[in-house]
């Protein structure tokens, strides 16, 4: 039986290679522009790490991680996000101690065992910035400003950024008891997985997507009206900063994210193309995860994209991608002598950088000109016995039709002048 890649995974490759491959350059020319240089880490972690930093009490660390003992007895898991993996590396390489704030992103596939859907994978792709160092609201919106970007350089329009604080741990715990006090109230309402959130962590409660609860999650208090003086100001600071830049934003006081480590600011760019799963980007404050961790206490903040998610925006906003790169020169050949010397032209013209294709399949003349037409050949040639005798061809000029003489020597010197 034909053995078909696993449920939630996909493979990659042209045109939509290509797609990926500019999101990709994209990202990486937009981060750099904003001083974030590129941190790589491993695919799995110890599992203890993200029971710590995402939070017991999740969707991802209860039902969603794909865990594993190793042949030597250690429980490890394929990341499920990328900001844990980052903490952990910047408190073993004391990363801390270097000039700060650290700025870091990151292209990282990612692993949830989530019931597959469109934009829901269950390998997908994040793209993710984590930056330590600063707990001020500047560095909110430079953040927020960088996640803005990157959308506005891929050509996203219809996407709509939401930003929420969720205070500090003062303010979360005044404001706890009053939502408690209301799902408390309205518990018969709620879906059995919130009746068990309500205790442990009733603040994913509003994250709940099901009917019976959205109702009660409508009339239940706002997190707003509990911050502390401090947290209400730097959550009016990160608004002026946006506004001062001409970043339109929403404030949205149900948005309060999947993972517990969040502290003060937290976004979502929501696309309004997709469907059910329209987050493209997620993110937010987390000033005690470095600490807790065993670092010390340093502000940070950051976001993570799916770049599938983007894709599903990218083509909703702008059409199914169509993209062949073009070759510069078709080689082709008749007999063995117009074989070899075409071989070798194609060679040169490569360690030049220049796309050469030539022939491979034993193609019949007539042939390799289709050929040379479909992959879209600028210039094609043909070499026989007697081109490689005179050391010389015609060679076509794909798009005009016309045909010029030159001596072999002359294509790899003079027709490319790069
Ligand atoms: P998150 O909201 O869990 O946050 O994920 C961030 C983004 O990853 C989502 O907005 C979505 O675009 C994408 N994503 C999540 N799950 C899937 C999936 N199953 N299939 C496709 N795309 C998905 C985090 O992961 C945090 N670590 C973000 C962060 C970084 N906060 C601070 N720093």
């Amino acid at each position: 039986m034909l053995v078909k890649a696993p449920r939630g995974t996909r493979d990659i490759f042209k045109p939509d290679s290509y797609l990926w491959q500019s999101i990709e350059s994209t990202i990486r020319e937009v981060s750099e522009t904003f001083g974030v240089s590129e941190i790589r880490t491993p695919i799995f972690e110890h599992s203890e790490l993200f029971l710590r930093g995402v939070g017991e009490t999740t969707d991802i660390v209860n039902k969603e991680m794909y865990t594993f003992e190793d042949k030597g007895n250690r429980s490890l898991t394929l990341r499920p996000e990328g900001t844990a993996g980052v903490v952990r590396a910047f408190i073993e390489h004391k990363l801390y101690s270097d000039i700060q704030p650290t700025k870091l992103y990151y292209i990282n596939n990612t692993f949830r065992y989530e019931r597959p859907q469109a934009g829901r994978m269950r390998e997908f792709t994040q793209y993710g910035v984590e930056v330590f160092g600063s707990g001020t609201p500047i560095c909110d919106a430079e953040v927020i400003s960088l996640a803005y970007e990157v959308l506005q350089k891929l050509g996203l329009k219809n996407i709509e950024l939401k930003i929420n604080s969720l205070g500090n741990s003062e303010s979360r715990k005044v404001y706890n008891e009053s939502l408690k006090k209301h799902l408390n109230e309205n518990i018969d309402t709620l879906c059995t997985s919130c009746q068990k959130r309500y205790d442990k962590n009733p603040l994913r409660v509003l994250d709940c997507k099901e009917d019976s609860c959205k109702e009660v999650i409508d009339k239940a208090p706002s997190i707003l009206d509990f911050l502390t003086d401090e947290c209400k100001n730097h959550f009016s600071s990160v608004q002026n900063i946006l506004n001062n830049i001409d970043i339109p934003f929403t404030i949205d006081p149900k948005i309060v994210r999947g993972l517990d480590y969040y502290t003060r600011t937290v976004f979502e760019f929501v696309s309004k193309d997709i469907g059910a799963q329209g987050t493209v980007c997620g993110g937010g404050r987390y000033d005690n995860l470095v600490e807790n961790f065993g670092g010390p206490k340093v502000g940070a903040v950051g976001f993570a994209m799916g770049i599938e998610r983007l894709i599903l925006a990218i083509i909703s906003e702008k059409g199914e991608y169509k993209y062949t790169p073009k070759k510069d020169i078709f080689i082709g050949y008749i007999g063995e002598k117009g074989l070899l010397r075409s071989q070798k032209l194609v060679f040169d013209l490569r360690k030049k950088g220049i796309l050469a294709e030539g022939d491979t399949l034993g193609r019949s003349v007539k042939s390799q000109l289709k050929y040379a037409d479909k992959i879209g050949a600028i210039y094609s040639v043909i070499l026989g016995d007697e081109e490689v005798e005179t050391n010389t061809a015609s060679i076509k000029d794909m798009q005009e039709g016309t045909v010029m003489k030159m001596s072999l020597d002359e294509i790899s010197k003079n027709l490319f002048l790069k």
